[in-house]
């Protein structure tokens, strides 16, 4: 007898920046030359004292499991520099260290979010934080923001949406895919509505003009944030993030951890404390691109005739109206990969109010991205 798998695989819906990237794989397979701009993926090199540190750990036989909620010194590291850029000291007792951002997402959620519990999520939102949600057996429930406020969270409408269900309320800071960056006095009011505060805080040093994005740590101590090294450092192939938690969350987060994943790589959190060390050059490398590129990508998609309704103040996304090509993003996405070559991201990825945009990563050559103007120049349909 064929059994069905559990309801909770079933709730998961597929990642379209990866379904649009594998596509673009087979194409490139079959000689396809693919312009990527759909991937949240620097296109730098990681810091070479990170890589260099990581290889002569693996030499030197750091290959063992280590403490579950990580290397002493790593905690110590990274809870000095998040100190730095929030403005709070950190305990390095707070830092559970994760093999990516996306396991501390896990560990959180499971920490927060009971069967039935619902997760205030301010959309468009990062595809993959309902489904955690719904993995853990909650349900997302969204509240919309506005491109006109630029997309800042409307704390009143989170309150109205809470209920005695509510479990946590989550918000990226610079978000993806929309580049916006909450004020200090959001994060501080979202994190007194009485509801656990999930603060996603991996694209935080990648604000442009030089802005910063105020960290929840400095809004509350009972805010949960989740932050790593893939965005800040371009080493999303290292795997390596981290929670900082409230102190009481740290024993629970860590039995899971010694559960579902034991520890994270031990050579590779050698890389994440040279990261730290010495990766800032690395950042300010990025975010000096990632501004021209934003500059040049926004002003000839508004030339194509998007529109850009807010210029993102950080990350490294543009997310631009499209609806003069068409209503359905996912089809205008896949006929723009097919007759074009160049791969973006359908909106609806990010929701239903994401519906009819697209989205531009600008981990792309500067070269590439003219290239992209010239080929969707070619490709787009007939405005509507
Ligand atoms: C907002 C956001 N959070 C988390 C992640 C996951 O990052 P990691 O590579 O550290 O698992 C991403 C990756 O794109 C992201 O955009």
């Amino acid at each position: 007898m064929q059994r069905s798998w559990a309801e909770r695989a079933a709730s998961i819906e597929p990642f379209l920046a990866m379904e649009v990237a594998e596509r673009a794989f087979a194409l490139e397979r079959e000689g396809a030359r693919v312009i990527h701009l759909e991937l949240g993926e620097p296109d730098f090199e990681a810091p070479r004292e990170a890589s260099e540190a990581c290889a002569q750990a693996l030499l030197a036989g750091e290959t063992h499991y280590t403490d579950s909620r990580g290397l002493p010194e790593l905690r110590a590291a990274v809870a000095a520099e998040k100190s730095a850029r929030a403005g709070v000291a950190i305990d390095p007792e707070r830092v559970l260290v994760t093999a990516g951002t996306s396991p501390a997402m896990l560990l959180v959620f499971g920490l927060l979010v009971e069967p039935g519990a619902e997760v205030l999520i301010p959309t468009p939102h990062y595809p993959c934080y309902p489904n955690f949600a719904r993995f853990c057996g909650g349900v997302p429930v969204f509240v919309p923001t506005d491109p006109r406020d630029g997309y800042a969270v409307d704390v009143d409408a989170v309150r109205r949406a809470l209920t005695p269900r509510t479990a946590a309320i989550v918000v990226g800071s610079p978000a993806n895919p929309t580049g916006a960056v909450q004020s200090a006095e959001t994060l501080a009011a979202l994190a007194q509505l009485g509801v656990p505060l999930v603060s996603d805080e991996i694209y935080d040093g990648l604000v442009f003009d030089g802005g910063r994005a105020p960290s929840a740590l400095a809004a509350s101590e009972d805010a949960f944030v989740l932050d790593g090294f893939s965005k800040r450092y371009a080493m999303t192939g290292f795997r390596l993030g981290f929670a900082i938690a409230p102190p009481r969350a740290l024993r629970p987060l860590q039995v899971m951890q010694q559960n579902l994943f034991i520890s994270c790589n031990h050579f590779v959190q050698r890389a994440g404390v040279a990261a730290l060390a010495h990766g800032e050059p690395t950042r300010r490398a990025m975010l000096a691109a990632y501004a021209r590129r934003r500059d040049r990508l926004a002003a000839g998609l508004r030339a194509l005739g998007f529109e850009i309704p807010a210029l993102p103040a950080g990350a490294f996304y543009v997310f631009a109206d499209a609806r003069a090509f068409g209503a359905d993003s996912r089809k205008l996405a896949f006929d723009l990969l097919e007759r074009a070559h160049v791969a973006v991201t359908p909106g609806v990825d990010f929701g239903a109010a994401g519906e009819g945009f697209l989205r531009f990563s600008l981990s792309a050559a500067d070269a590439q991205i003219e290239e992209a103007l010239a080929r969707l120049a070619e490709a787009l349909p007939a405005r509507a």
